[in-house]
Formats: C-alpha cells, sequence, structure tokens
C-alpha cells in the first residue's frame, strides 16, 4: 500500500483502536470489542479519509465520520453472518458462534446507535448532509440485504435484479462514505456527486470480487468460509453466469444442487465449483470486475483536480484488483 494511504490507515487505527468499551453489562461490549478489533481491510474509512484528504480537508475534522462508517460497516457484517449463517468472520469464529445469536443481534444494535454518537461529532456546518446521506445509504443497505436473502429462495435472478441487490448491499456505502468525506472538506456538489459515481462502480467490481473470492479464496487469506455462498444457495454473479452459459445437462445439475436440501457441503462445492469451471466463469467474472473499475476510474477522471491529487485513490483501487480477502 502506499506510504500516505498506509498513514491515513494507521492514524484511523490507532484513534479507533483508542475507544474504551463499557464493562457492564460484559457481554454487550465486548463482542463489539471483538468484531472491530479482528481488523479489516478499513476500506470505507479509508476511502472516506482519501476524499476529504483530496479535497484539502483535515483529516480530524472526518475522523468522526470515518469511525460512523466502519462501526456502521461492523454492524452489518455481525448481522449478515447470521442472516448468511456464516461461521467464521476475519478468520475467527463470527460472534453469534462465538456467542449466540441473540448476543450479536443486540451487541449490533448497539454498534448502530454507536455510529449516529460518532456522527454528532461532527461540525454543524457539514452534519446534516451527511446525516441525510448516511440515513439514506443505511436503508439501502437493508434494502441490499433483503434483496439478497429473497432471491436464496429464487431459482432465477437476472443481471439487472443482481446489479440492483449488489450496488445496494454493498455500492452504496462505498459511494456514501467518498462523497461524506467531499462533503466534510467543503468540495462543491458536482464533484462530490462524481465521487460518488465512483464509489457506485468500485462498490459493484468490489462484490463481484466478493463472489469470486468466496469460491476461489485461499482459504489461509480469505478469512470467511470458502464455498459459503454455495452452501446458501446465493445467487451470485458466478451462479447467474453458470445459469445462462449452461447445456440443458449442465443445467440440470445445477438444480439438483439448488433443489438439494440436505447434502455433504464438501460435495455441493466441488460440484458447482467443477461446473464454473467447465464454463470459464471466472475469467467471466474477472471482466466485469474490470469494466466496472473502468466505470471507476473514468469518473474519478472527471473530477475537476489535477491528476497528480487523484493518484492516491486511482492507486487504491488497482490494488482492490489483487486483493486475497
Ligand atoms: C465485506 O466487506 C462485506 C462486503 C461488502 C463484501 P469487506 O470485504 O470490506 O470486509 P472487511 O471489513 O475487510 O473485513
Ligand atoms: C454483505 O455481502 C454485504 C453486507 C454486509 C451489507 P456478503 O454477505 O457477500 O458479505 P460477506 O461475504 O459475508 O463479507
Ligand atoms: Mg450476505
Ligand atoms: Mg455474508
Ligand atoms: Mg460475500
Amino acid at each position: 500500500m502506499f506510504s500516505i494511504e498506509q498513514s491515513i490507515k494507521d492514524q484511523f487505527v490507532a484513534v479507533a483502536n483508542h475507544i474504551s468499551y463499557p464493562l457492564f453489562p460484559e457481554n454487550l461490549y465486548t463482542p463489539i470489542q471483538y468484531i472491530n478489533t479482528l481488523g479489516g481491510k478499513r476500506l470505507r474509512p479509508l476511502l472516506l479519509l482519501l476524499a476529504n484528504d483530496l479535497f484539502g480537508g483535515k483529516i480530524e475534522q472526518a475522523m468522526p465520520a470515518a469511525l460512523a462508517v466502519e462501526w456502521f460497516h461492523n454492524f452489518t457484517l455481525m448481522h449478515d453472518d447470521i442472516m448468511d449463517n456464516a461461521p467464521m468472520r476475519r478468520g475467527n469464529a463470527t460472534v453469534h458462534v462465538k456467542w449466540d445469536t441473540n448476543t450479536a443481534i443486540l451487541s449490533g444494535d448497539v454498534m448502530l446507535v454507536k455510529a449516529y454518537q460518532f456522527l454528532q461529532e461532527l461540525h454543524p456546518t457539514v452534519l446534516p448532509q451527511v446525516f441525510t446521506l448516511f440515513n439514506q445509504t443505511a436503508v439501502e443497505v437493508c434494502e441490499g440485504q433483503q434483496l439478497d436473502m429473497n432471491f436464496e429462495h429464487r431459482n432465477e435472478v437476472d443481471v439487472e435484479e443482481y446489479l440492483q441487490m449488489i450496488r445496494l448491499k454493498t455500492s452504496v456505502l462505498l459511494a456514501a462514505s467518498l462523497k461524506m468525506g467531499a462533503i466534510i472538506a467543503g468540495a462543491n456538489s458536482k464533484d462530490a456527486d462524481l465521487l460518488y459515481q465512483v464509489g457506485e462502480n468500485v462498490g459493484i467490481a468490489f462484490q463481484l470480487q466478493d463472489d469470486l473470492l468466496d469460491v476461489y479464496g485461499n482459504p489461509s487469506q480469505f478469512g470467511k468460509q470458502v464455498g459459503g455462498d454455495i452452501l446458501a444457495n446465493k445467487k451470485t454473479f458466478l451462479l447467474l453466469q453458470a445459469q445462462r452459459r449452461a447445456s440443458l445437462e449442465q443445467q440440470k445439475q445445477i438444480d439438483y444442487w439448488l433443489q438439494k436440501t440436505s447434502f455433504e457441503p464438501l460435495e455441493k462445492i466441488n460440484a458447482m465449483v467443477g461446473l464454473y469451471e467447465q464454463l470459464n466463469i471466472r475469467a467471466i467474472v474477472l471482466e466485469q470486475i474490470n469494466y466496472y473499475t473502468n466505470g471507476a476510474l473514468e469518473a474519478l477522471t472527471a473530477i475537476d483536480l489535477p491528476k497528480s491529487h487523484k493518484l492516491r485513490l486511482e492507486q487504491l483501487l488497482f490494488q482492490l484488483l489483487v486483493r486475497e480477502h
């Protein structure tokens, strides 16, 4: 990672790690501290702080919003892991497995409230606009999560519906993080909106890659259960493309695995990965990831600032392409 970017991330981590957690009730706060300190890429605060820096903002002024988006994100992960029945997060047991589901629900709720408490610390001149964007985004993330779950119970989902779902569940938070950074730094609305567009495109590429890593990730680096999406019948981009390209015989096999209610997990994963291989799905996903990354770069280019100022964000987009987790 670029050194200045690393330094922004380090500053965020230093502030985030300094937050103290109430001691009582212990089992409400310990899971929050647990998920927050498991790390993660801190992509959303990094985007927010980079955007703020891009328009000459001071890091201290944007820090409350950076904390808010990361706590909000971690809250969504805690609840998402319940919904997805996921055993592992960031290389460790998920909260609902390590504690229990009720704990993960309530600790998650507190994290959402805490995100608002961070936002309250913003300067009053930017607070209303950031607050409105945050709320719109939070609602959209829930809409996306609902679609994601609805699609588990449908046999077919078209690409448009899939893109709508991932835009909502993933892109809007990346986009809003960038735009909040711009707003806090006092950027004009045209540039703030262009940054939002950067985030929408990055987010789609990011979720496509998340889908890809869920199948092809290296278990020692991925930090989540490989094959989890296959087990949950998630309508990922990989599955959609496989369904579109399958021969009649391959279609039968896909339907067989989608409909089977009792199975050996590894057997289902291996069968589906075998079909993806036959249909060359990985290359198709990679092509789409490149397409949306280019979309992000185009929106970034349109922002009225010298190219050299935008280099760090540009580099970050390229680094995301080669991520392993
Ligand atoms: C995971 O987000 C949820 C998705 C939107 C795919 P990240 O991949 O940013 O997770 P962490 O924060 O780095 O663990
Ligand atoms: C999650 O998508 C998006 C949100 C948490 C809002 P995924 O369910 O694919 O995320 P991971 O793979 O569990 O991180
Ligand atoms: Mg999910
Ligand atoms: Mg999940
Ligand atoms: Mg995923």
